[in-house]
């Protein structure tokens, strides 16, 4: 029976892992992590992490071929193939902070398994790591390789959170780089095999290593610049009175452009694309390309224009201040279905709000109080968040209250802002809504996700990203 680790039980880790599982009974499988309660709770009825159809997923094949374990190193020296899905986040102290990926838990797990290992292994990279990881990988153990031999290969994941287990099941292809060596290539076929129990063939790609690791961090800038792009048309549609759905619908009818990821919104979320953009940044300086680190640098920017302009629009709608005012925030996290709120517009926003003293009433179906909290009162690094979005002071958080219904949070509330697209904020009785808010009562649709025309005709004044605009808001002074 081969055997596989998997070291990290994150959002990555534990949902990729439980799918190879399912889709190979004939593979053990363990989920390993210095976390006690994460694997406890992957242990439990109620997992980590929320996404859709991952429980059944879980539930199937838990404690048959599917274990969640503390023991890290009896699991890796017992593994034929360890795939290492830590953390990669951006380094936040010394050289490169603010940009380059910080690798200690990277570096931490490979010294640990060249300590523990006795047999063979299969190394593969499903974090995502910047290019030539592999080398210093391959370098760290076969330094300590005590006659062990180590096929490092990289693997990268491309699964979006809330729709992950889709995304596993139906890759849109699956990406194996190894070495151009017998070994190399013997490596990829073994782990090719894992995933041919239920990916086509033809959907898994085989590179050089290096080609590999840059396809990952290339491909979310890519995405995240088509996000970036079309947030920055929602401005000159706004200032022009064009429609930026209607601008979307028709460009993405180009087959050369393609319709998808092309929403306009508050901006980018997710521990994914700021932070693999800046890794991206990184290496192009420190490869001597500036011009080509300044062009990804600037999808960020306009990420960061998209949230200040946003918070510009709220204060200047309402008499140019909220002062004391009552903001409803429906949706936290960085996107829906989804609990995560890391890098989640709703904090920059929130915290501009907050730094312009509104009493901010949060509502998410899936994020904490306590998580809410820890988001508002985080560092941020000064050049990539504008002044004005910068963290809450822990006196100011006292005008910050969670609730737990949209109705509650938007009761004698000033202004709605919507900041994530849950399915739910479609559906909630806008009518009664409006009757319990001071007036005017304004609704900032940071996700396009409601009838502008029917809450108008409530007698709400309704601003949606990217589209024509309401004549009060018109009249305000200019947003930059
Ligand atoms: P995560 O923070 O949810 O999980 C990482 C886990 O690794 C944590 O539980 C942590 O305790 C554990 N860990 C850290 N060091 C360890 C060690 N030495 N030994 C054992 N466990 C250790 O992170 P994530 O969101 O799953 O992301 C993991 C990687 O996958 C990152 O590189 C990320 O960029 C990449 N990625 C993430 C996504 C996503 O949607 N979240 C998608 C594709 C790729
Ligand atoms: C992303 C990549 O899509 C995935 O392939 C990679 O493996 C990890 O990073 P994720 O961050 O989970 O996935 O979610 P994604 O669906 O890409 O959304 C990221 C952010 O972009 C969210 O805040 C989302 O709301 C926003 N978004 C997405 C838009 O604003 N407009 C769009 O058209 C699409």
């Amino acid at each position: 029976m081969v055997k596989i680790c998997c070291i990290g039980a994150g959002y990555v880790g534990g949902p990729t892992m439980a799918v190879i599982a399912i889709k190979c009974p004939a593979i053990e499988v363990v989920v390993v992590d210095i976390s006690k309660p994460r694997i406890d709770a992957w242990n439990s009825d109620t997992l980590p992490i929320y996404e859709p159809g991952l429980d059944e997923v879980v539930k199937a094949c838990r404690g048959k071929n599917l274990f969640f374990s503390t023991d890290v190193e009896k699991h890796v020296a017992e593994a034929d193939i360890i795939f290492v899905s830590v953390n990669t986040p951006t380094k936040t102290r010394g050289l490169g902070a603010g940009k380059a990926a910080d690798l200690t838990y990277w570096e931490s797990a490979a010294r640990m398994i060249a300590d523990v290992s006795k047999s063979d292994k299969i190394v593969v990279e499903k974090s995502t790591v910047p290019v030539k990881t592999a080398e210093a990988i391959e370098k760290i153990l076969t330094h300590n390789s005590k006659g062990i031999n180590y096929q490092i290969l990289s693997n990268p994941e491309f699964l979006a959170e809330g729709t992950a287990i889709d995304d596993l099941f139906k890759p849109d292809r699956v990406l194996i780089g190894g070495r151009e060596t017998p070994g190399g290539q013997k490596a990829i076929q073994a782990l090719k095999a894992v995933y041919a129990h239920w990916v086509p063939e033809e959907n898994i790609i085989t590179t050089n290593l290096w080609s590999a690791e840059l396809s990952k961090l290339a491909a979310n800038a890519f995405l995240a610049q088509r996000i970036s792009s079309v947030n920055a048309m929602s401005a000159l549609c706004e200032a022009t009175g064009a429609d930026v759905s209607e601008v979307s619908y028709a460009i993405g009818k180009d087959s050369r452009i393609g319709p998808k990821f092309l929403n306009a919104s508050v901006g980018f979320g997710g521990s994914c694309f700021q932070k693999d953009i800046l890794n991206l940044v990184y290496i192009c300086e420190c490869n001597g390309l500036p011009e080509v680190a300044n062009y990804w640098k600037q999808v960020i920017k306009i990420n960061d224009y998209q949230k200040s302009r946003f918070v510009n629009r709220v204060v200047s709608s309402m008499f140019n201040t909220v002062s004391g005012k009552k903001v409803a925030v429906l949706g936290f996290a960085f996107k829906k279905d989804t609990g995560d709120t890391r890098e989640a517009p709703a904090i920059d926003v929130c915290n501009g709000l907050l730094g312009d003293k509104a009493q901010v009433s949060i509502y998410d179906p899936q994020v904490t109080g306590e998580q809410i909290q820890r988001d508002l009162a985080m560092n941020k690094f000064d050049w990539d968040h504008p002044m004005h979005l910068q963290p809450t002071s822990p006196a100011a958080l006292k005008q910050v209250s969670v609730v737990w219904d949209a109705y509650e949070a938007t009761k004698d509330a000033h202004a709605v802002c919507i900041l994530t697209e849950w399915e739910e904020f479609k559906k909630l009785d806008y009518q009664k809504i409006f009757d319990n808010m001071q007036k005017p009562a304004f609704v900032f649709d940071g996700r396009n996700v409601v009838d502008a025309a029917k809450l108008r005709e409530i007698g709400f004044i309704v601003y949606s990203i990217g589209k024509p605009l309401d004549a009060w808001l018109k009249d305000m002074p200019a947003v930059a």
